[in-house]
This record gives structure tokens, sequence and C-alpha cells, in this order.
């Protein structure tokens, strides 16, 4: 059966460029992974703070490199487009930023983030996160990006008011964490914004 749109963003049109490094002010970067981030990664995951917010834990640097792979798996599949966010001047690993569950026709994903202790409180984590929205929206054809957190979490209902991201409502007791159900607070940014 025939479409009745055209799709906001042509199947194969991301995959048929590299996945970009996007700096973040003058101090940081999103780059793609590379498996040599998996050390970091995996002592990222001993947070508490990270795996409150998080379903999984990585338990050996051979299972973070699963996941770093997945990841950029994902590019080449346009499901999905993850970044590390590194210092600029050191290479050290700040954290994550994501954009997840693309519908393509649609135009949409969702973003998810998270940035390690000795990163936190600078205001880091919103700027990156303004950084891909904009290069979602307004470079490669996106129209909504989704970003959802669970109620409790406080610093991330921050980063989402602080890069723009616009509350819509709460999803009562969609998540289900390692401390129960949690509800789940959504915002989202539109290229009307
Ligand atoms: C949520 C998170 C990504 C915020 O990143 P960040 O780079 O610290 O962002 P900001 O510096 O803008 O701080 C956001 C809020 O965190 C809180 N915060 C400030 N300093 C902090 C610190 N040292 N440690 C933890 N939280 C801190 C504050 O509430 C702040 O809001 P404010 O600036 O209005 O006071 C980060 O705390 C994190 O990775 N948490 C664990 C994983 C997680 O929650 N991921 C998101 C899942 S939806």
């Amino acid at each position: 059966m025939p479409y009745l749109v055209a799709p906001a963003i042509p199947a194969g049109a991301l995959a048929a460029t590299g996945q970009p490094t996007l700096p973040v002010a003058a101090e940081a970067l999103l780059r793609p992974w590379l498996l040599t981030d998996a050390e970091a990664v995996r002592e990222a995951f001993r947070d508490p703070a990270i795996q409150r917010w998080h379903l999984r834990r990585a338990d050996s640097v051979a299972e973070a490199r699963g996941w770093i792979e997945a990841w950029q798996s994902e590019w080449r599949s346009e499901t999905g487009a993850h970044w590390a966010f590194v210092d600029a001047e050191s290479g050290g690993l700040l954290g994550r930023v994501a954009l997840k569950s693309f519908a393509l026709t649609d135009g949409t994903a969702e973003i998810a983030y998270w940035t390690v202790p000795s990163a936190r409180g600078r205001g880091l984590c919103p700027r990156a996160v303004t950084v891909l929205a904009q290069w979602a929206l307004y470079e490669r054809g996106f129209h909504r990006i989704d970003l959802e957190h669970a109620m409790a979490n406080h610093a991330s209902c921050r980063v989402a008011a602080k890069a723009g991201f616009e509350a819509e409502g709460i999803r009562r007791r969609a998540w289900l964490h390692a401390d129960g159900r949690h509800d789940v607070h959504l915002h989202a940014r539109v290229r009307q914004d």
C-alpha cells in the first residue's frame, strides 16, 4: 500500500554520511564512540546514580565493549546515534549523549544522557543536549526530539529545562527500575520552538 506522506528523513540519508563530531563550546566534544572507551564506560556504570536511573550495569570491560559495538551499529542501521561526550583538551570521558528510537518517517527521536560524577554540576550536560538537539532539528531533518526522565530525577529535569525541552505531561508508572515503578516526565523540543 502506498504511503500518503513523504518521510521526513529519507531512508539511507543519515547512514550515507559519517557520524559527525560536534563541538560543545570550547571545552568539550561529542564524538562517535571508540572501542577504547570501554574501560571508561565500565567505570561510569559503577556510579550509583547512573545505576539508579538506568536498567543495566556493566560488570566487565568486555560487556562495555559490546554496548559500544551496539551503539556504533545503530548509526549504520539508522535506528539511533550515540556520542561519547569528552573533554576537548584531555580527551577524558565526561558522559554519553544519544538519540534513540528513530522514527524517520515522522522525523522523531528520543534523547538520553548521563555524565560521570566528576563532570556534574557545571552545566555541561545541558550544553551537550542543546548542541545535539540543534544538530538533529536544524541540520538533519528531525522535527521533534522527546526527552523522558523519572519524575524523581530532579537533576535530569533541570537538564531538560536548561536545554529548552518543554514539559508536556506525565506518563504514570511507566518505567520499571531496580527500586520499583516510576512516573515519567515527558519533555520535547520541536523544530518550531
Ligand atoms: C542528570 C545529569 C546528566 C546532569 O548532568 P550535569 O552535567 O551535572 O548537569 P547540570 O550541571 O546542569 O546539573 C543539573 C542539576 O544537577 C544537580 N547537581 C548540581 N551539581 C551536582 C553534582 N555535583 N552532582 C549531582 N547533581 C548535581 C542540580 O540539581 C543541577 O540543577 P541546577 O543547575 O538547576 O542546580 C547527571 O547528574 C547524571 O548523569 N546523573 C545520573 C544519570 C542520570 O540521571 N541520567 C539521566 C537519566 S534520564
